[in-house]
């Protein structure tokens, strides 16, 4: 066993779901790239995650590196195994403890949330910090992402005024959902170690309560958010999630960074799920995809000829699936087919069911998770559709782009930053001011309406597959916030160079594309 306490890991990424571990959406996607890209630019980088139950570490050599890591929470004997494998060549460490993560489900169930999440990730917390306190050198930053890991600044800054090993450590927040903020009873408070100081209107208390995600905004050396838009939008009431107040204080610490795509992943040219590959230059491929998918969801074979619109994500109200219900009779009377995948609200599940059943032949429903599924929807489709409410960055619609399926979606968050719409000459998708049926439909219409003008779709399915938001792009720019603090995050040792390290460096350029 290698002596794990002589890393030297500047950058320490904390997050409760790393695709191809564990997922449950964007957030998994973003912390299974963004890793990779700082350590293909030279930073020192290593993350640290849940061991879930149903981690899938198939192909990955996963080894026991600690045994008893002292927590000394929820009491003071309470230890954490920490595991390690390599990601194409970033050390990945995995917190494990039975009771509190060896479930099916990462943060719920149909029957709500767990009712220890607040522990489960205090632990995980702890936990983290306590290995990283064990490094030879402390970290440069402790970078958190959503309420799971926000605790993190919270513990930094009150570490840093008794232990001067973290005096120089930075801490930045991510907000991926401000609508997932980790609240709890003071109760829970009163045990998880911080002092009471961090009990106050500017710290962890939020109207009696205990909130993980204010604790992090107000801690936090810096705080940043997955789009520029959404950035400008919390600071709102409308979509501040009652956390516009403290978001305003600590403006001058906020930023936005846009999410890259991971086209080592999500591109048509070299994609392992679909049936037939395609490119820009060769849309053959394409006709082959959606041929296929209309047959994999029995849809008649009528709609090769008439577009086929599609919507992929959690069956919630964020996303919007309730408008699109809404205007689902309306889009059958045109004579297109519509294939939806999600799964999330108990009763939008059962609205889709019953829907599947009124249009057969016309609407495909899947309800569940599946990757591979989503990958061939994106390839066979004509449109994406996107109504969200509220959208802090959104990956799908970046995917949906790159395959060549323009977008339908709300102007709230990332899907302005992301979609130029139609009638720019550059146009690579549609977007509608508010989330309201009769805007999402005239949006739906104007894209079947361009739709059926071959050379303008073919134009815009161009453009939109041109497209490129790199990792590369977003990795710079969360490198500069880091130096911006002050922190140091390439070490004077230097990276053990392994054959991995330089695998990754040149043989994954496709990861960087279009940078
Ligand atoms: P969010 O994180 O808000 O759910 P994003 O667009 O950022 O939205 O990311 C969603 C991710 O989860 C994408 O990778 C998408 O393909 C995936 N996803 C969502 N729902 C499903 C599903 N039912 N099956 C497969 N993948 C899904
Ligand atoms: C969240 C947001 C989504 C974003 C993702 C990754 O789940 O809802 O908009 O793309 O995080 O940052």
């Amino acid at each position: 066993m290698t002596d794990e306490t002589t890393n030297r890991p500047r950058i320490v990424l904390l997050t409760s779901e790393m695709f191809p571990f564990s997922k449950s959406g964007g957030l998994g996607d973003v912390m299974g790239a963004l890793p990779l890209a700082l350590h293909c630019k030279g930073a020192e980088v290593c993350v640290i995650t849940p061991f879930y139950g149903r981690l899938s570490t198939a192909g990955h050599e996963i080894r026991l590196v600690r045994s008893d890591c002292p927590v000394g929470y929820p009491w003071s004997p309470v230890t954490a195994e920490i595991y390690r494998t390599d990601y194409q060549g970033v050390p990945i460490y995995f917190v494990a403890r039975g009771e509190y993560f060896d479930r099916r489900a990462y943060y719920n169930t149909y029957d709500g949330d767990y009712f220890d999440n607040c522990e489960r990730f205090t632990f995980f917390v702890r936990a983290a910090l306590s290995w990283c306190r064990q490094f030879e050198t402390p970290p440069a930053v402790i970078h958190s992402h959503d309420w799971q890991s926000a605790l993190a600044p919270v513990f930094l800054h009150f570490l840093r005024q008794t232990d001067p090993f973290w005096k120089d450590t930075k801490s930045v927040m991510t907000i991926h959902n401000l609508a997932f903020q980790g609240r709890f009873s003071f109760r829970l408070f009163e045990n998880c170690g911080l002092p009471g100081e961090a009990w106050n209107l500017d710290g962890v208390e939020y109207y009696g309560d205990f909130n993980l995600l204010k604790g992090g905004i107000a801690y936090a050396d810096a705080v940043t958010t997955v789009s520029p838009a959404y950035a400008r939008e919390i600071l709102s009431p409308a979509f501040g999630c009652g956390l516009e107040g403290i978001l305003q204080k600590r403006s001058d610490r906020l930023r936005g960074i846009l999410n890259g795509a991971d086209y080592s992943v999500w591109d048509p040219d070299s994609d392992k799920y679909l049936p037939c590959a395609y490119a820009p230059e060769s849309m053959d491929g394409k006709r082959v995809c959606k041929r296929a998918l209309l047959r994999e969801f029995y849809l008649a074979d009528q709609l090769e000829d008439r577009p086929l619109l599609c919507f992929i994500g959690r069956l919630r109200r964020q996303k919007g699936i309730d408008l699109l219900f809404e205007i689902l009779p309306e889009l059958m009377r045109n004579e297109v087919g519509v294939i939806v995948l999600g799964e999330g609200n108990l009763e939008f599940e059962a609205r889709l069911q019953e829907l599947v059943e009124q249009y057969p032949g016309r609407l495909g429903g899947a309800i569940g998770y599946s990757e591979d599924l989503a990958h061939r929807i994106h390839a066979g489709s004509d449109i994406f559709l996107m109504p969200s409410r509220y959208e802090p960055c959104g990956l799908t619609q970046m995917y949906a782009l790159r395959f060549g399926t323009p977008p339908v979606a709300t102007a709230v968050g990332g899907l302005i930053d992301t979609i130029i719409s139609h009638p720019s000459p550059y146009c690579t998708g549609f977007t509608f001011a508010k989330p309201e049926p009769g805007l999402f439909l005239d949006a739906v219409n104007r894209a079947l309406r361009l739709w059926n003008d071959k050379t303008a779709w073919q134009g815009m399915m161009e453009r939109a597959m041109r497209q490129a938001f790199t990792w590369e792009l977003a990795a710079e720019k969360y490198l500069d916030l880091y130096a911006s603090l002050g922190a140091e995050f390439r070490s004077d040792v230097g990276p053990e160079a392994s054959p991995e390290d330089e695998a990754v460096l040149q043989c994954n350029p496709r990861t960087l594309r279009g940078a």
